[in-house]
This record gives C-alpha cells, sequence and structure tokens, in this order.
C-alpha cells in the first residue's frame, strides 16, 4: 500500500487501560470536531486551518478531487496521522497530546476503518477476518460475526477465502469487519472507489443501514460527488480549505 496508511495497522493496540479513565462525558459532545486543523508535507500545506464539526449519527461525505487531503484528513481524525497544527476532538476529547498506546485504544476502541481495496487478510476465510478486530478489543460486543453476515447479506460467503468473493462483498465483509467492537465512529477512505455502480449502491446501503441500526457517526470521503445525495451532510475540500453544507433531500 501507497500513501498515508502504508505500514499502519488500525486494528493494533495495546493494553493500555489508563486511556479511558478520565474520558469527558462523551453525550454531550460531537462526534468529531476539528479545529484550524494544518499538516504540511515538507513545508506544503496540504490543510489549511481546517474547522468543522460532525453530530453524533451523522451520515458525511467529505468530498474532493483527488489530492485534495480527504486521506489525510481521514487518517488525522482517526489518529493514523498527527496533525502540523490545530485540534481533534472525538467526542469532546483531544486526540493531538496522546500518546501512540493512546491512539491505538481510540482506534481498537472508538473507530473503525473502512478502505479502497477492502484489506482483508488473504489467508483467512470472510467469517476470521470479521472477527479480527475482536482479537485485539477486550470490549464486549453484542452482535456476532454471523448477526453481521446476516446483516449485510453476506452469509453464503462465510467460509469463502477473500480471493473467491466480489469487490462488492469484499467491501461489505470489511464494514461487517469495522462494526464488530461496535465503534461510535465509522472512517470509510473512497470505500466505492473499486464498485461498480450497483456494488457501490450496496455499499451505501450497508453504510446507511450502520447509521440507523448502531447510530453510529459514518464520515465516507469520495471524489464522487453523487455519493453526497445519500449523506446528511457534506463537507467540500479544496485548496486545503474545508467548506461544511447540509444536504437537501426532496
Ligand atoms: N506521506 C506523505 N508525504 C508527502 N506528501 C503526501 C503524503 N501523503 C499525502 N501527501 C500529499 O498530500 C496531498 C493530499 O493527499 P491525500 O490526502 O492522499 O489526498 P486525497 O485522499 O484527497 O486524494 C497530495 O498532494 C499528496 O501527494
Ligand atoms: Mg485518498
Amino acid at each position: 500500500m501507497e500513501g498515508p496508511n502504508a505500514g499502519r495497522n488500525p486494528y493494533m493496540t495495546t493494553n493500555d487501560a489508563q486511556a479511558d479513565a478520565d474520558s469527558p462525558d462523551c453525550e454531550t459532545f460531537p462526534a468529531v470536531s476539528v479545529e484550524k486543523l494544518v499538516k504540511k508535507y515538507e513545508g506544503r500545506i496540504v490543510l489549511d486551518e481546517v474547522t468543522f464539526s460532525i453530530r453524533r449519527g451523522e451520515f458525511v461525505v467529505i468530498h474532493g478531487k483527488s489530492g485534495c487531503g480527504k486521506t489525510t484528513l481521514l487518517n488525522i481524525i482517526g489518529g493514523l496521522d498527527r496533525p502540523t497544527s490545530g485540534d481533534v476532538l472525538i467526542h469532546g476529547e483531544s486526540t493531538v497530546r496522546m500518546t501512540e498506546d493512546q491512539l491505538a485504544k481510540l482506534r481498537s476502541d472508538k473507530v473503525g476503518f473502512v478502505f479502497q481495496d477492502y484489506n482483508l487478510l488473504n489467508d483467512l476465510t470472510i467469517k476470521e477476518n470479521i472477527e479480527l478486530p475482536r482479537r485485539f478489543s477486550g470490549k464486549p460486543v453484542a452482535r456476532s460475526a454471523d448477526a453481521l453476515l446476516e446483516m449485510f447479506s453476506i452469509s453464503s460467503i462465510r467460509d469463502e477465502l477473500p480471493r473467491k468473493i466480489s469487490g462488492g462483498e469484499a467491501q461489505r465483509a470489511a464494514i461487517a469487519r469495522a462494526m464488530m467492537n461496535e465503534p461510535e465512529i465509522i472512517l470509510a477512505d473512497e470505500p466505492t472507489g473499486n464498485l461498480d455502480a450497483d456494488n457501490t449502491r450496496k455499499v451505501i446501503e450497508a453504510f446507511r443501514l450502520i447509521q440507523k441500526e448502531f447510530g453510529t457517526t459514518v464520515i465516507l470521503a469520495t471524489h464522487d460527488l453523487d455519493l453526497s445525495k445519500y449523506s446528511t451532510s457534506r463537507i467540500s475540500l479544496e485548496s486545503g480549505k474545508a467548506c461544511l453544507s447540509t444536504v437537501q433531500h426532496n
């Protein structure tokens, strides 16, 4: 894999039991607040004082052309990358001064990741892939892998290896895996980038189901403006600046 995700494992975690101890009451805070976020690579500004806030349970599309900074922004929100300056608050808790261990715990407990290339492990069956996050987290969960397979209409492929299934099935399996720990926030980076129109629709339906059934906040980055019609809000990224707008549905 190239780019900002290279070599990072979002499911890596530690036994840092201290991280949650003094968390603020998350009910009263937005899911995500980004405040004057700046990211520079070798002096070049990619994100230029980006500020917005996302309420809990929203389905937000981050839209912009290739290279505008969507992946950089998602990775900073999810604690896979650090900003040059500014702040990110997840349910009121600032992440920018967290230690690597605290960030790993945040990723493991509160955030689910979905990538364009699915990132399923080739040697594990679909069911084993979906169960993977549970191996790294002691968090009790209400739903079994079988219930998630059923929910996303992929029960028939539970014992297959990833190479035997279609892209649309693989992405729904990746979404099921991301939901295994019932994260409060799902970050999806171009999740439909490799899919045809029919599978794009099925994957978007899976995200809408998550939003409805679990109340999860879904943040989906895409270059495809058409996908914002499924969202509650859109954040447009251009020249390092972000603009938040509410999507009107007829
Ligand atoms: N690790 C990195 N080192 C240097 N430049 C990077 C790195 N990651 C991303 N960039 C640059 O930052 C800009 C935004 O990249 P990215 O966040 O991947 O955009 P998008 O996801 O919208 O296509 C691009 O110009 C890209 O080349
Ligand atoms: Mg990207």
